[in-house]
């Protein structure tokens, strides 16, 4: 039996910026409005045809697997959440193992949307305990920017999301008091459709022609977000997901050293803060740059923690997602 550590992290945004200002000349929107209710001032969304899903990823990666010191043919496996694949079928694992030249070693997709990089963490994790694998590149990587409304229409949900991606290598851990020390994952999935793309889908109660035409009155291609249901949900789940992975380790709410929640929205990540009385060294916030990058969120804000010098050896460090299906999980760490 082992424990796996974080030996490498690297995340990738595109350059081009969109402010709240941006987004008020395409659609009824505001900058107050955005950052009262949200936090963010400005998201990445890609150009398109120079970015997609899998070249964020890979970028990532690069930068992942060099901080982690190994080579990249020492890269036994390949776990990749997104939400937004660059084709409908074959997920983005195996353009990774593709675009970087790896081996040719098992390539995972998870599709758990906010939830997704705690998911994978977590899947890694179990590979690396039980001796099956030694080094795993997990990747989270959006691209929302191409499949929003962005009209008045779609405003409650398109000023959130942006584009990005972030990268870890997990790798064996010996000393059985470091690394990830547990991981805890749930669903509900009777609010499945609260926060939902329904097309394209091949079944279920709203079946959607795959190959349909066009149709401007046709809001299944964009994502649907019941917000205020989703906020209320997102607070109690973070906060009972958090107190989990407390309770399996034995720590306190002061034990913590640093939270990475997932960027959804800073009011919630602030509810969370005061709730658990931690202060503001104790719980990293990026969305105001980035907005909510769902899968991409927590490893962005992770790696941007720790080249802060915000994360140190000996660290608990907890990671805590919540999100569509529901899915919500935690994964702590001693780092
Ligand atoms: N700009 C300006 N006005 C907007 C707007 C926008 N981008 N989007 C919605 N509005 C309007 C609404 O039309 C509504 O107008 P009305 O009162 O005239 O009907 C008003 O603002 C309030 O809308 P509401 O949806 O009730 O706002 P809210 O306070 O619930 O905030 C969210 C909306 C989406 C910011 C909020 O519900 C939220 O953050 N939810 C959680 C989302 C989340 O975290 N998702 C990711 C989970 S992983």
């Amino acid at each position: 039996m082992y424990h796996s550590k974080i030996a490498g992290l690297g995340f990738y945004v595109p350059d081009n910026i969109v402010t709240n200002d941006d987004l008020s000349k395409v659609m009824d929107t505001n900058d107050a409005w955005i950052q009262e209710r949200t936090g963010i001032q400005e998201r990445r969304h890609i150009i398109r045809n120079e970015d997609t899903t899998t070249s964020m990823g890979v970028k990532a990666a690069k930068i992942a697997i060099e901080r982690s010191g190994i080579m990249k043919d020492d890269v036994d496996f390949i776990i990749f959440a997104t939400l937004s694949p660059d084709y409908y079928f074959p997920g983005p694992g195996v353009l990774v193992q593709r675009d970087l030249g790896l081996k040719p070693i098992g390539a995972l997709d998870v599709r758990n949307q906010c939830s997704g990089f705690v998911y994978a963490i977590s899947v890694a994790d179990q590979y690396i305990k039980t001796g099956m694998y030694k080094n795993i590149l997990v990747i989270g990587s959006e691209v929302h920017s191409t499949g929003l409304d962005m009209t008045d229409r779609g405003r409650g949900v398109s000023v959130i999301f942006g584009d990005g991606a972030g990268a870890a290598v997990l790798s064996r851990e010996e000393d059985l008091s470091k690394g990830i020390l547990s991981t805890h994952l749930h669903s509900e999935g009777q609010h499945a459709e609260e926060l939902v793309l329904k097309a394209p889908g091949m079944g279920g109660r709203w079946v959607t022609d795959i190959m349909k035409d066009k149709d401007p009155n046709d809001d299944s291609y964009y994502p649907y977000m019941n917000g205020q249901f989703v906020f209320k949900n997102a607070v109690v789940r973070f906060s009972e997901v958090i107190h989990e992975g407390l309770q399996a380790n034995n720590l306190q709410v002061s034990d913590i050293d640093m939270l990475i929640p997932h960027q959804a929205n800073l009011r919630i990540s602030q509810y969370i803060q005061k709730k658990f009385e931690l202060s503001d060294n104790q719980v990293f916030s990026n969305i105001q740059k980035y907005g909510n990058t769902t899968a991409a969120s927590i490893p962005i804000a992770l790696t941007e923690a720790w080249e802060q010098g915000k994360i140190k050896s000996g660290d608990i460090v907890v990671l805590a997602a919540f999100g569509s299906g529901f899915t919500w999980g935690s994964v702590i760490i001693k780092w």
